[in-house]
């Protein structure tokens, strides 16, 4: 697990839920953000579908693609070298068919380098987890507020406020449980049901909007960073001012080059004084102007 150094392994959240270890996986959608997370000591790289909003530039999740959860995924991959590397399953890659499912999930372990996939959902999903582990795959489940199909649930609110989602949610985890995922994400749960559901399950819950009593927590890279600015669901916790670096140093960049402060002569190559008059005195002369140059 992350405090050995170790490659982290898949049965490592097995052996934390037990020890009462708690789980950190944080997203990352290219290499150098994979690095710092590696380096930090998170236990799980998680490149998920949330780059749609933070950084392709879609509204939400909905757009992206098979093919850009792969560019992404590479990009992350060659970043990661201790934790445990996942990548989402993105909207239209899994809900069609067990078949769709298992092709698409090896695609990403082929093609980005994944050592196991998320999905989103229940219910029929349970299946789609089932195939995929039985392709010998890991599954990382994800209940509660689940982005693919908010629409169809009516949007972000909590999930699990009432007796009945709530009854909904554990049956979903106890299914994703018997169809072999590793573990399942709580999103935007209250948190005594997801602690009610965390001690009912082996396998270990990562908590986002899911209270304390979770086996772990994600968030999501941007949120943490505080690179997205502006209003946040109420779970995200701002770590860092890096939007505020960001405008401070671009700021600082135009006003340098506006005022010729930039490049100041650290920044600029020399040449010998010799070559220098040999170059000057051959441009002033004309000896290499002319047709040379057509
Ligand atoms: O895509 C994502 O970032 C996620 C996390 C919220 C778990 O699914």
């Amino acid at each position: 697990m992350s405090t050995s150094g170790a490659p982290v392994a898949i049965t490592d959240f097995a052996d934390m839920k037990r020890d009462g270890t708690r789980i950190v996986m944080v997203t990352a959608y290219d290499a150098p953000g994979a690095r710092f997370a590696d380096e930090s000591g998170v236990d799980i790289v998680f490149v998920g579908d949330s780059a749609g909003n933070n950084v392709l530039g879609y509204p939400d999740t909905t757009a992206v693609s098979m093919d850009e959860m792969i560019m992404l995924g590479r990009a992350a991959r060659r970043g990661t070298k201790r934790a445990f590397f996942l990548v989402d399953m993105p909207l239209g890659a899994f809900q069609a068919s067990d078949e769709d499912a298992v092709h698409n999930a090896i695609r990403l372990v082929k093609e980005s380098g994944a050592q196991g996939v998320k999905i989103e959902g229940g219910g029929a999903m349970v299946s789609r987890a089932r195939a995929i582990v039985g392709g010998g795959i890991p599954v990382m489940g994800h209940l509660g507020v689940t982005p693919q199909s908010a629409s169809a649930l009516g949007g972000h609110k909590a999930r699990g406020r009432t007796a009945q989602q709530a009854r909904q949610l554990y049956a979903d985890a106890m299914a994703l449980q018997a169809a072999g995922c590793f573990a399942i994400v709580l999103e935007a749960v209250p948190a005594r049901v997801a602690a009610r559901i965390t001690e009912a399950l082996r396998i270990p819950t990562i908590g986002i909007g899911a209270g304390p009593d979770c086996d772990g927590q994600v968030l999501v890279w941007h949120d943490l960073l505080g690179i997205n600015e502006g209003p946040a669901p109420r779970f995200v916790k701002r770590y860092a001012d890096v939007a505020g670096e960001i405008r401070r140093g671009l700021a600082a960049f135009v006003a340098e080059v506006r005022d010729g402060t930039y490049p100041a002569d650290e920044h600029v190559y020399k040449i010998p004084a010799e070559e220098l008059a040999l170059f000057e005195s051959e441009t002033a002369t004309g000896v290499i102007a002319g047709d040379d140059w057509l």
